[in-house]
């Protein structure tokens, strides 16, 4: 087990969110190198789609999971594990790094073999629950490729809505999503 003595976020029904420590790094290569994962990102795009290499994935994405912890508080980047088992299953990002304390920014990935079982949509809805716990945040965002069918539904499960949509990176259309705390269910059961 990877990540005896991490600081833990929370647990639902299946999933344990804590953080990430150095001994991840197969976890994160795993998934970056997973072209099913990270090509409806849109990340790599520019770079044709490309998986990362290594050094990129250990030094951008491990470095900046590592870097945000205890930075913000419950913010930054929790590594979902299987409670059962503690066997990784994916990420998830809960950031407040566009400078707005009101305004936490939800992001995931899980890994392919796990697709489809509601893991995402799981982790997702208790992450703005999570945020929503914090009295100084006022909204949950996201955005997605418009393509990535998948994650809009996450999202749209978790209560977020579609905000908006938006060209970036060349012609990649992406669309929008947020909740305003005043919108956001609560405790009440979501819609399936
Ligand atoms: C997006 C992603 C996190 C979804 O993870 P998941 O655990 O399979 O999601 P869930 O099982 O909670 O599925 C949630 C909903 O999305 C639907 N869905 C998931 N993948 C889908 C796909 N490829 N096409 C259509 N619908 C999809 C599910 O059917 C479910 O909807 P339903 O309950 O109405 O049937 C996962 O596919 C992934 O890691 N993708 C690559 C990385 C990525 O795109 N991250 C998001 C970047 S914005």
């Amino acid at each position: 087990m990877t990540g005896a003595g991490a600081e833990v976020l929370l647990e639902t029904a299946r999933l344990r969110l804590r953080r990430f420590t150095p001994d991840d790094a197969p976890h994160v290569l795993e998934l970056d190198g997973d072209p099913a994962v990270v090509g409806p990102t849109g990340t790599f795009l520019k770079a044709g789609n490309r998986i990362p290499d290594a050094t990129w994935s250990l030094t951008h994405t491990l470095g900046r999971f590592l870097a945000a912890n205890g930075r913000d508080g419950p913010f930054g980047y929790w590594l979902a594990e299987d409670r059962a088992e503690a066997a990784f299953c994916g990420w998830f990002r809960f950031t407040r790094d566009g400078g707005d304390p009101a305004v936490v920014e939800l992001g995931y990935r899980m890994r392919s073999a796990l697709w489809g079982r509601g893991l995402a949509t799981e982790g997702a809805r208790a992450l703005v629950a999570r945020a929503f716990a914090e009295p100084a945040v006022e909204r949950v965002v996201a955005t997605a490729r418009a393509d990535n069918v998948g994650s809009c539904r996450v999202l749209e499960k978790a209560g977020l809505s579609l905000v908006g949509r938006f060209t970036g990176d060349g012609d990649l259309v992406r669309v929008a999503y947020a909740c305003e705390r005043g919108a956001w269910a609560g405790a009440a059961a979501p819609a399936e």
